[in-house]
């Protein structure tokens, strides 16, 4: 193992940057010449190799976004694409790859390893859906940023006793606007893996605006629907007391300072991808569980659905926030 290469891939994360330069640094010290591909699988097919330092990556580490940038490539999940991309790769003498993103860029990075490239994944999403890690890079920056955009809707809010309805985004999964419902103390997530209770719903908001407490934030998740399709349902035949509006908050929520958490796991999870290369794995993603880094199969973590925690699900109901009833298997 001489030459490694380093892409990012789908959506951006906070995150991604520090992952990078850890990457070049590790490897650095480690022997290895690192060497980036801008723009994903799309810019590995178009052979947009740039070598990496400890000076190209110079103050990354407080960047958000991937300078290396991203894309969606359709043609890289062909087959024809795929060898070509490997044919890249071997026209770059590179002999082992670290492909950061979600689920679909580690579906790609499997497909690479099983074509025979060595190739270690990252989760670098901010939707937290990757099965076999606790932590995606970039899920905490996200929700801290959504938080803090929450609580500035609250306060307007609160001076117009209105409803807010408040679209996250988290693709199929419901994992960030649970949360950052728990975190913001909102009163209602609407999440894909419940079914929404709409009556209740409105029993919540209703109680509240006849209380002191006459302003009411709820939190959708994409993977629902839109959040101007729940505002409909919610105010079809004047169903509810208070005015409402919709905020969406969309890709602001990716664009966040990477915390000091996400720095500190994108680090981690940048050298262990590096000794674990060196070391002869292939074929795997770095995860946290439990605080501890490792490294998971890709079979293992593509094959399964991540669930949002039990733990979590009680917590919420405990707490009193509405999340809609459990969906019948
Ligand atoms: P994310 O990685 O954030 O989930 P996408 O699902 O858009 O983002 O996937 C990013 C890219 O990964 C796609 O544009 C495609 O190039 C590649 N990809 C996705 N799914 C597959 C697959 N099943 N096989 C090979 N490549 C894939
Ligand atoms: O996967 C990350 C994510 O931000 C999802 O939460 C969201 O559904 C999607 O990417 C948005 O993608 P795009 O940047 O292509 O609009």
């Amino acid at each position: 193992m001489k030459r490694v290469a380093v892409l990012t891939s789908g959506g951006d994360s906070p995150g991604m940057n520090p992952a990078i330069r850890a990457i070049t640094r590790a490897g650095g010290l480690q022997g290895l010449e690192i060497v980036g591909i801008r723009n994903g699988y799309q810019g590995l097919l178009d052979n947009e190799f740039i070598p990496l330092d400890p000076h190209v990556v110079s103050g990354r580490i407080r960047d958000a976004g991937t300078f290396l940038q991203t894309s969606r490539c359709p043609e890289f999940q062909t087959d024809a694409g795929q060898e070509r991309a490997l044919q890249v790769l071997k026209n770059n003498r590179i002999d082992g790859l670290i492909v950061i993103g979600g689920d679909g860029s580690l579906n790609g990075a499997r497909a690479l390893t099983r074509r025979g490239l060595p190739v270690i994944g990252l989760p670098g999403t901010i939707d937290n859906d990757l099965y076999g890690t606790d932590m995606g890079i970039g899920v905490d920056t996200a929700l801290n940023t959504i938080i803090s955009l929450i609580d500035m809707i609250r306060a307007t809010a609160a001076s117009h006793r209105r409803c807010f309805v408040v679209e996250v985004m988290g693709r199929a999964s419901g994992y960030l606007a649970l949360m950052s419902t728990i975190s913001t103390g909102s009163q209602v997530a609407v999440i894909p893996e419940f079914r929404m209770n709409l009556e209740k719903i409105v029993e919540v908001l209703d109680r509240r605006f006849d209380s002191q407490h006459n302003n009411s934030v709820i939190v959708v998740a994409e993977g629902v629907c839109q959040g101007a399709e729940f505002m409909n349902r919610l105010t079809a035949n004047g169903k509810v007391k208070q005015e409402v509006r919709l905020t969406v908050l969309g890709h602001v929520q990716r664009g966040g300072t990477p915390t000091h958490f996400d720095r500190l796991l994108a680090t981690r999870m940048g050298e262990m991808a590096v000794l674990a290369l060196r070391s002869g794995e292939r074929g795997s993603m770095v995860s946290s569980i439990n605080g501890k880094m490792q490294l998971r199969d890709f079979d293992d973590v593509l094959s399964r659905r991540k669930q949002l925690s039990l733990e979590t699900i009680r917590l919420a109901r405990n707490i009193g926030i509405e999340i809609g009833d459990v969906v019948e298997m």
